[in-house]
């Protein structure tokens, strides 16, 4: 028996959801996952084109799995959020060797690969499998947090138990892949976070946020997003035509990409201060060492984070000593490695060419 959610859901999304994706209806469920790990943090309209690359470029699990791993970075390039390009790694080649390149068919066994939790490995097994499971995601969380009118925090424990409870109800069990990707597109289209569609809403007589007017106040969350500012400075040294850089390994969204000499603040830095930082201050001390050119400030906005950067480029006449980690690569070969979205957009206003030869 459908409740009345359900059945409304379904007829909106038979008669009016015209929203239109490269992945929607798709069967196969290696490009639904590859799907799914590209939208977890991004945008549709931005993955969407990173989707049709990365499937034209690798139709098949198996040959992702034997992609030189540089490959599938570069083409994730600019993406963010690289965990995810090694989650997707490490998980394809799980399935060629363990699964025989058959990609698993359980929900158990989906959430037991890297980089896919309990919303991914619902998505994969209802639309690819049809398993009755249903998809919680921020779309999903504020439809119901709106149609029911909870003011349980959606992030909260108590909140996320309810939630998931009251979806999993929802969920059409005969055709779970259907009503997930209705009730996502619904979410998306209808019940915007912002100005959300209510004239238009089939739903609006039976919301408990529309009929008290008070649908921009849901879903209710318990912590506030704390914004934060960085302040990278990425030092160019040049030697010999020569530019070093070094493979990032701390623990954030750059994590596995590639960059300059960076000094990170949590504020401004003047000209003076630059130069006098640990790392740049020892070049000085040998002759022949010079400051070329000090960028403008750029700015990239992430979803949690304001990143503000500059680039001072320094030239010397002796190989640097920065560590073991750097190495130095000339301009031409800069294209072979990926690097933050935010070194790109220099790199391509000084004209590098970083389109791959
Ligand atoms: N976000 C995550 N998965 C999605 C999907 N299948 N359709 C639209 N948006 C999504």
């Amino acid at each position: 028996m459908h409740s009345f959610f359900t059945k409304k859901i379904l007829e909106w999304n038979k008669k009016n959801n015209r929203r239109d994706m490269p992945w929607k209806g798709e069967k196969d469920p290696y490009k639904i996952w590859l799907s799914e790990i590209i939208l977890q943090q991004t945008r549709v309209e931005q993955g969407w084109d990173y989707y049709l690359k990365f499937i034209n470029t690798f139709p098949t699990v198996q040959q992702l799995a034997h992609a030189p791993e540089t490959q599938v970075f570069k083409l994730w390039e600019g993406l963010g959020y690289y965990s995810r390009c090694k989650n997707l790694i490490a998980a394809a080649k799980i399935i060629d060797k363990e699964y025989n390149g058959e990609f698993p068919s359980s929900y158990e066994k989906i959430l037991e690969l890297p980089g896919v939790g309990p919303y991914t490995a619902a998505a994969i097994a209802s639309f690819a499998f049809d398993l009755p499971f249903a998809v919680v995601d921020g779309n999903v969380l504020r439809v119901l947090a709106r149609i029911s009118g909870t003011e349980t925090p959606v992030d909260s424990a108590a909140g996320k138990t309810l939630l998931n409870k009251l979806a999993t109800r929802l969920l059409d069990k005969k055709q779970p892949g259907l009503y997930n990707q209705a009730i996502m597109d619904f979410g998306a289209v209808i019940c915007k976070p912002k100005a959300p569609a209510c004239k238009q809403c089939i739903m609006r007589e039976n919301c408990r946020a529309f009929l008290s007017g008070t649908v921009e106040k849901f879903p209710v969350k318990e912590k506030k997003i704390v914004k934060k500012t960085r302040w990278l400075y990425y030092f160019i040294i040049t030697h010999k035509m020569r530019v070093y850089i070094r493979k990032r390994t701390a623990k954030d969204i750059w994590q596995n990409l590639n960059e300059f000499l960076l000094v990170e603040k949590d504020g401004p830095l003047t000209k003076k201060d630059l130069l006098m930082q640990a790392p740049v201050k020892q070049l000085f001390r040998q002759k022949g060492t010079s400051v070329t050119q000090i960028s403008r400030v750029y700015t990239h906005q992430l979803t949690h984070q304001t990143v503000h950067g500059q680039f001072i480029e320094i030239t010397v006449d002796h190989i640097p000593n920065l560590g073991a980690d750097f190495v130095g690569v000339t301009y031409r070969d800069l294209s072979r490695y990926p690097f933050p979205k935010f070194m790109i957009t220099y790199l391509q206003e000084k004209n590098v060419n970083l389109s791959q030869h």
